[in-house]
């Protein structure tokens, strides 16, 4: 990752001079909404401690702080009319009615890493309800189980569960800063995924807040919205307050390495093979391919592939089966690192070795990038050929990555119906394509070139990739699939992005959505319609 940490003072007085604040048509629905909170919020805490708007100092710091994707912050051409930072869930019920009540658009942000930015930018007058200070995390030993508000980050489960047990886990993301409101609705997932499948997957309970303003947990929803929130993207159905977890068990010691090899150490060989070998393996080891563009100067480039491994057990025993299940690869032991397994959470995170677990309580990703992300899924191996094809292309961009995830284990053994999380059995591995700049290289002024260089890998990987539908992760959000003809959110055009997220689960997530919003008030530029009545 390229980084540039200087950016800041920038980048807050270019927003200051080219973002104008949305003055809604009707102004006097500005003061109504401003009138109606506290009248909606019943608690000890008055919700205009809550409030800010574009008068309050601390309006743009907040605002920009998690705002993730310099691309879509920087180009967004409104700022929101005020943000609501709820201290108490009565302060994000009174949001939705008072949003409802006077037609604003609401953006629910909690981590803020949406690819797309759509928890803080619209293109209609709206509010952002930020769900950060809501990040209780109670765990509870004698059941294994834990309640975790939706502002809490990654991070913060993991060292919250290291508190209380060296050998208990959860399995999600890689990166310590997602919001687990965001971050669990559209699945979740991480080095875990083989062994105990998606956050989702051990997900037991949910409070969430209806477009009423009410709170409900699982039985007052009732299975099937239970069931819409669990990989179904929530942000069409309510506000996540929190998700009731099961903790999974994780060895008091795991086993983490990486290998790297360049294409003329054999990577291409070696990548062909872990395609067969990595979805297949015994659901304790999970190894992510990473293959990167290195340029030697002058127009000496290779590929480097790195093999990142995680195993669920001590280096004796992953190298006995590495020898007898992936032998090309050469792990020794002197690539085994040993730890326990939350020092692991940091090791994939990118710390460096001897970081205290304390940095699992930042919240705040420091540095920002101008980003673009797109995904698929893989159901057939990547022929020679098409690893050839890559390769090339990867060594033509050059500032662009690619993460492929394997699959199997877990993932096989729930049904595509289960949860709206339809990515399952048949899948060998899912891929992250990422690229990054900076400022430097050009910041929002080179967004046109970089995205369009994304779709260019995208499109040379078409042959191989799933199709009809060529399957996405909504949390990789990609607001190029489906339609882009405008931003109403017409079924038909729901329907293409719907099949790429939720595949044949798109239907049954506008059934459940026509029954609990059926006047849409919760939605975005990808959101899940109401099913239309016949
Ligand atoms: C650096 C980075 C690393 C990542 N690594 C992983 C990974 O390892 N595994 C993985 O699965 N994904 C990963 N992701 C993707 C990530 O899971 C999604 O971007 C996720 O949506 C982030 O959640 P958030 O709360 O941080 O983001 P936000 O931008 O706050 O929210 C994302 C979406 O969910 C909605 N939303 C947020 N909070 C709520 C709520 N409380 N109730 C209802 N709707 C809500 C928002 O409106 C928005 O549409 C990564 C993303 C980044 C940027
Ligand atoms: C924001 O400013 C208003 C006055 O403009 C003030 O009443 C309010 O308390 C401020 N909010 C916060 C959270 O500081
Ligand atoms: C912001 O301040 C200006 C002038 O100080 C005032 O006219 C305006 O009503 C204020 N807006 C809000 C939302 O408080
Ligand atoms: C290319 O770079 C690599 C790594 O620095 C070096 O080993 C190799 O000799 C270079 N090849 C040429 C043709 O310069
Ligand atoms: C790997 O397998 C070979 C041949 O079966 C054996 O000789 C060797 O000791 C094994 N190494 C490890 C680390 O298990
Ligand atoms: C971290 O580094 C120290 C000193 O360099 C080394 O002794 C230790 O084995 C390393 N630990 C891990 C987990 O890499
Ligand atoms: C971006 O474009 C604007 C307007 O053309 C120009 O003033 C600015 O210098 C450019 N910024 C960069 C980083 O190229
Ligand atoms: C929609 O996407 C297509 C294909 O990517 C593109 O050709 C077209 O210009 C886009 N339309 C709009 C309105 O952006």
């Amino acid at each position: 990752m390229k980084i540039s940490s200087s950016i800041f003072p920038i980048i807050s007085i270019f927003i200051l001079l080219s973002i104008s604040s949305v003055t809604p048509s009707d102004s006097d629905d500005f003061d109504d909404f401003f009138q109606c909170l506290p009248k909606q919020s019943d608690s000890s805490i008055p919700i205009t401690d809550a409030i800010l708007t574009p008068n309050n100092s601390s309006f743009q710091y907040i605002y920009q702080l998690r705002a993730n994707n310099l691309r879509t912050f920087l180009s967004a051409t409104s700022r929101p009319v005020a943000i609501i930072t709820a201290l108490h869930p009565s302060h994000a019920q009174a949001a939705v009615i008072c949003a409802k009540r006077h037609d604003f658009q609401l953006r629910i942000r909690s981590g803020g890493h949406d690819y797309e930015g759509l928890s803080y930018t619209s293109d209609v007058p709206f509010v952002i309800l930020d769900m950060f200070n809501l990040n209780s995390i109670d765990i509870d030993m004698s059941t294994e189980t834990a309640w975790v508000q939706a502002g809490a980050t990654t991070g913060e489960l993991y060292y919250r569960i290291a508190e209380k047990s060296n050998v208990h886990g959860f399995p999600s993301g890689v990166c310590t800063t997602l919001g687990i409101g965001g971050h669990f609705s559209g699945g979740g997932y991480g080095f875990l995924i083989r062994k105990y499948g998606l956050s989702i997957d051990n997900v037991i309970d949910a409070q969430l807040i209806d477009a009423n303003g009410r709170i409900l947990n699982r039985k007052s929803m009732g299975e099937d919205v239970f069931w819409a929130i669990r990989g179904g993207g929530t942000t069409s159905f309510g506000i996540i307050l929190s998700w009731r977890i099961k903790l999974v068990r994780v060895p008091p010691r795991v086993t983490v390495f990486t290998v790297q090899r360049t294409l003329e150490q054999g990577a291409t060989e070696l990548a062909y093979r872990w395609q067969q070998v990595a979805p297949k393996l015994p659901k304790d080891l999970f190894i992510r391919l990473q293959p990167e563009p290195i340029n030697n100067g002058g127009n000496n480039k290779t590929v480097r592939v790195s093999f990142i491994g995680h195993f669920l057990g001590q280096a004796d025993g992953l190298l006995r089966l590495m020898n007898v299940s992936f032998p090309e690869l050469g792990l020794t032991r002197n690539d085994c690192l040993e730890m326990s397994w939350v020092e692991s959470t940091l090791y994939w995170a990118g710390f460096s070795n001897g970081s205290s677990i304390d940095v699992l309580l930042d919240r705040v990703a420091v540095n920002k990038v101008f980003a673009k992300e797109k995904s698929d899924y893989y159901k057939a191996v990547i022929p020679k050929q098409g690893l050839e094809t890559l390769w090339q292309v990867l060594m033509d961009i050059e500032d662009i990555f690619v993460q492929m995830n394997p699959y199997g284990g877990r993932m096989e053994e729930i049904s595509d119906s289960e949860t709206a999380f339809a990515h399952r059995a048949g899948n060998l591995f899912k891929v992250l394509y990422g690229i990054q700049w900076s400022e430097s290289e050009g910041g929002v002024n080179a967004t046109a070139r970089y995205v369009e260089l994304s779709r260019r890998l995208y499109n040379a990987m078409a042959p191989y990739a799933s199709s009809n539908p060529r399957e996405a992760f909504i949390n990789y959000r990609d607001l190029d699939i489906g339609s882009n003809e405008s931003d109403e959110t017409d079924f038909e055009d729901a329907k293409e992005y719907g099949a790429k997220y939720f595949r044949n689960n798109f239907i049954r997530l506008a059934d459940v959505k026509a029954k609990i919003d059926p006047k849409n008030f919760f939605k975005n530029e990808q959101s899940i319609p109401p099913l239309p009545s016949h």
